[in-house]
Formats: structure tokens, sequence, C-alpha cells
């Protein structure tokens, strides 16, 4: 079965059943507390607490999603970063049983998968939560012997919430007996054994609690089912290969990178690929997929994300002497390429935004580049068994070293690396500040914090300031019509995507920097007020995301000009900022302009 035939029957199965399709949502999710989409629910979290009445009641969809927590499983047979999602969704509407029922009814008879293949958990109950015997009842009713049904805990089979607080609930999952030979540990094992025996392929979530902010669990008004299926396993298992890595998910791109190795050679896939080339893999699927939905390489949040990815697969590529005869920059675009064949046509933005994509590859390839070559050049000098903390961490700063790449490096040559040490490094030269990111990145098991110094962050929260000035200024010039699509701040500079068909003129533009300094000189108090979503909208506060997941907000009022939902944080007044300017206008996407603009 072709994967676009597995996409087709499962979205045709729940249409039929009263589901909406419904479009992936981004990769960047409307709730700015959470850094990527992870999971399929995600768009619909308003719905799944209550807050918003839902247009359905029930959906399916899809889902682009991209996961730091498992990057280092990431060329194992079941991780990857970027993965889709297929979900179905009840709102209110059916509960486990529905949810059950769906699920075997699509596995077996419409994938055909054979019954006995399929092995399930359930929540054993913790925390005051009870013990899911309804779930234990409901699979038994199906003819599941009890012996494939296990019971885990809090931490294996209860879901979400994804930011701090949200829907969750517990779980129930739908394990793959990959293979019929023992334990390779030599367990009596069963679904979740590390011996790699069974695969998870469907997560049913059965969501009646909200997680408050005092890390309690009140009980939902609704119950609602959140389902997750993660579709490379499921189109390894239907493919008969080992991995997502082998089917046609994965194909073309992977011959690409087995011939870029073997210079020309036939592509040898048999047994497995080499783990470095399905990271490879991995990675540029995920870079193009970021890239399509407005990330670009920086120091910070999903630019540090990618800038990271892209970096493993440049060292990599440099290592594996990957692209080898070829012209400097163009493997990595001519992943991408395949990348964007193979799911153009699925996710349309990817070919809407091809030029953008192979420009960021290609311009972060030859920046990091140049520094790799220096680098590995500092590298070789390295005469002694382990690389010290001090050394890895001058790879880091001097040369752009992602401290994976030290270590793949480190490996190679058969030296040690003092990770210890590297970090104290880097506390040490960072005087950390972590609380506000911290709460950004938290609870998402989102280990890719990047600490910024102390000048850093006031620069940070300078140009956050300025971006709402900039956004209202730009509401002033241009009229009511502009609409934030998207922002992005790093120390150096703010980047500013909006809703506007034309290009702005040189007046307008000049227009917009002298108001902004205006409101900067006019020294306006900023202040902050928390207040119910409703209220906020209401009072005519601006808001970027659609819908969140609700509760108390934060409104920001610069004086009486601007007056925005977000989470700050800003500075106090607005004399801090000093001289704005606007240092580029241009296209970012069809009818929206992006602005990118400093503090000086
Ligand atoms: N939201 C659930 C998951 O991501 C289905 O596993």
């Amino acid at each position: 079965m072709t994967s676009q035939e597995i996409r087709e029957k499962f979205l045709k199965f729940f249409e039929n059943k009263g589901h909406t399709i419904v479009p992936s949502s981004s990769l960047i999710p409307d709730d700015p507390s959470v850094l990527l989409t992870t999971a399929g629910m995600q768009q619909f979290a308003p719905y799944l607490s209550g807050q918003v009445k839902p247009p359905y009641k029930r959906a399916c969809s899809i889902q682009k999603c991209f996961r730091t927590v498992d990057i280092d499983e990431v060329g194992d047979e079941t991780h990857h970063t970027f993965f889709e999602m297929l979900g179905n969704w009840s709102f209110g509407d059916y509960f486990k049983k529905g949810a059950i029922d769906y699920a075997l009814d699509f596995l077996i008879s419409e994938l055909k998968i054979p019954i006995e293949k399929l092995w399930f958990t359930v929540f054993k109950g913790e925390n005051n939560i009870p013990k899911d015997e309804e779930a234990i009842d409901l699979w038994m009713k199906k003819g599941i012997p009890k012996e494939k049904i296990f019971e885990f805990g809090l931490k294996d089979n209860f879901w979400g919430p994804t930011g701090l607080t949200g829907p969750c609930g517990p779980c129930s999952e739908i394990h793959y007996e990959r293979t019929e030979k023992p334990c390779s540990l030599g367990k009596k094992c069963g679904p979740n054994c590390d011996c790699g025996r069974f695969v998870e392929i469907w997560n049913l979530v059965f969501m009646e609690y909200h997680k408050n902010e005092k890390g309690e669990y009140e009980t939902l008004p609704q119950k609602n089912i959140d389902t997750g299926i993660g579709f490379e396993r499921l189109t390894a298992i239907l493919q008969n290969k080992k991995s997502g890595y082998e089917t046609d998910l994965f194909l073309p791109i992977m011959e690409e990178i087995s011939g870029a190795k073997h210079s020309g050679a036939a592509p040898d896939l048999t047994g497995g690929s080499p783990r470095m080339l399905r990271i490879i893999a991995d990675h540029i699927r995920g870079a193009c997929f970021l890239i399509a939905d407005g990330v670009l390489p920086s120091n910070i949040e999903q630019g540090y994300i990618l800038r990271r990815i892209l970096r493993r697969i440049i060292g990599q590529g440099k290592i594996l002497n990957l692209g080898e005869g070829l012209p400097k920059g163009v493997l990595l675009p001519n992943l991408a390429k395949k990348v964007i064949g193979l799911y153009g046509d699925i996710y349309p933005e990817l070919k809407k935004r091809q030029v953008d994509i192979l420009t960021v590859i290609q311009k972060e390839e030859e920046k990091f580049g140049r520094a790799l070559e220096n680098g590995l050049r500092e590298f070789g000098k390295i005469s002694h068994k382990t690389i010290s903390g001090q050394e890895a961490f001058n790879l880091f700063s001097t040369y752009g070293f992602p401290l994976e790449l030290t270590k793949e490096l480190a490996k190679e040559k058969g030296l040690k690396v003092d990770e210890r040490g590297f970090q104290e490094e880097l506390k040490k030269h960072q005087e950390i500040s972590r609380a506000g990111l911290e709460k950004k990145f938290g609870g998402h098991g989102l280990g890719e914090t990047r600490v910024f110094s102390k000048k850093d962050e006031e620069k940070i929260k300078k140009l956050h300031t300025a971006t709402h000035l900039l956004h209202q200024a730009l509401r002033d010039v241009l009229g009511e019509q502009v609409k934030q699509m998207g922002s992005d701040i790093n120390p150096e500079r703010l980047r500013f995507d909006f809703s506007y068909p034309e290009k702005m003129t040189l007046e307008q533009i000049k227009k917009v920097e002298e108001l902004v300094n205006q409101k900067i000189k006019e020294n306006l108090p900023v202040k902050m007020e928390e207040m119910d979503k409703g209220k906020a909208l209401k009072s005519g506060a601006l808001s970027f995301f659609k819908e969140k997941y609700g509760e108390r907000i934060k409104v920001y009022s610069v004086g009486g000009y601007s007056k925005e939902i977000c989470a700050g944080p800003h500075v106090e007044r607005t004399k801090e900022l000093g001289g704005f300017k606007i240092k580029k206008e241009q296209s970012s996407s069809a009818e929206i302009r992006r602005i990118k603009a400093v503090l000086e």
C-alpha cells in the first residue's frame, strides 16, 4: 500500500463516520507558550478545553509535527524530528467505546492488519486518578485476551497537556508486534519493552481532565477523544519495512543521499541504511518543513532548532564526504529538492516557498561551511585523548559547532569529550538567566534551552516592545488591514511579517519609522494587565493568535498608543529603546510583507 493510499484510506474512513477533514495546521502553533506543533490536537485545544464551541463534533486530520525531545533517538527505526500524525477527535461526542471501535475497525478491516499482531496498554491509576477499568473491559469485549493488555502509570499512559496547563487524560495505546522472536533482553516482555519487539502505533487519549496552574487535574465539562498514529511507523508496517526510511516516504531522499555518498554507484539500501544517512534524511525533511512555515536559522527558539539540524547535516556531510565532486553548496539544496518533490503536492507551502527553502539552506551551508573548515582544522590539532570543556566550548563559540557535532567528530577519532566541562564553560560565559525561557520551553520536554546573556535578553526585550510600536504604526500608515502574520526576534534585529498586498513605498516606510521614533521619544509607559481572553478582545487589544488555551491572558499597553495580547516581557518605558530603524522591507510570501528593523 502506498503512503498516499494510507492517507486517503484514513481520511475517508473517518469522514464516512461523520468526521470533518481538517487540514494540518502550521508547525508554529498559535499558542505562543508552545514552541512547535508536537501533536495533532494542538489546533483543537480550545475545543477540547470547552472554551470555544467547535464548529463540528468530530474531526480528523493529518498533522505536521516536530518533536525535538526524540532528537537523540533519530536514526533508529522509529523516531523522527519531523513526522506526520494521523488523528481523529471527538469534542464531547463519542468517548472510549467509540474510539476503541473505530481504531480496531480501521486497523483490522481497512488496513488488514492481523489482530494477533496487536497489543494494548491502559492506565493503571496513579495520583488519585483511577485505573481505567472501562478501557480494559472494552478491549476484552473486542476479544483481546487479558494477557495482551498491559497497565502503565502516568509516565506512559497519561497524555498531555502540551503546555503547562490544558486538556489531558489517561490513554490507551495500540502496539504492533514487529517480530515474534523472543525478547532479546531475556525478559518476558510486552509493549514498551526496550528490546524493539513492539512499536507503538496508535495512542487513544481519553481527554476528560484539565490541568490547572496549580498542577491539579480538574474534570472537563465534556469528555473528548484525541488520538494519534505515527504515520511513518504505520507506513513501515504496511510496506513491510523495518523503518520509515525504507518506505516511499523517504526512499527518494535516501537514494539521493546514498548516491551522493557512493558517487553515482548504485545505492546500497539493503538491510537498513546506516544511521547517519537516516539522520541526514530526517533532518533535511524537517528543515524544509520548518522553513516552509516561516522559520529562519537563528540563535533562538525555532530558528535555533533549524540551525542545529542544518549544521548537524552539514557537519556530517563533511565527515562522510557526501557530495564529493559536487560543487560547493549543492548537496543540501539537491536533497531539499527531493523533499519538495516528494511532499509538495500534499503540502503546497513547500512548493510555494521553494525558493526560500533552497536559499536559506544554501546560505546556511555557505555560512557554516567556512567556519566548519576552520573548526575542523582546529579540531585536527587536538592530540590528547579527551577534548576538554574549554576546547569543546571554543569550537562552539568560535566555529559554531553544536556540541553534538563535536561529539560525533570525536567518536570518529576515538576521542572523548568532557561534556560536563563544556556545560560549565557555557554557564560561565553566559550568565544564565533561564526563568523566562524555561517557562516557554518547559513542559514540552524540549531540551533545547538556548541561554542568553543578560545583555542579549535586554536587547530582545527592547526589540519586542519595538515590535508592538511597529505593528500599530503600520496600521496607522497603511490601514487596519495590516495584521501580524509572524514575528521573530534575536538580539540583533526584529523581523515582522504582516498582511499587506503591495510593496511599501519609501515614503510609507519613512512615515512608519518616524512614528515609532516619535512614540519612543514620548517615553510612554508600558503596562501589563491580566484579564480574560474575551474581555481583552473586546477592549480592542490586537491578537496575533486566533484562539489560545484561554484562561487569563496578558495584555500589554504602550501608553494609549498600542494594546496587544502578548506574553511579554517588555521594557518599562519606551525611551529605553533608543533609535528605531527599518533595514529592509520585502515580500515574505503572497500578500505578506516582511520588515526587518533594528534599534540603534
Ligand atoms: N495527542 C496524542 C499524542 O500525541 C494523541 O500521542
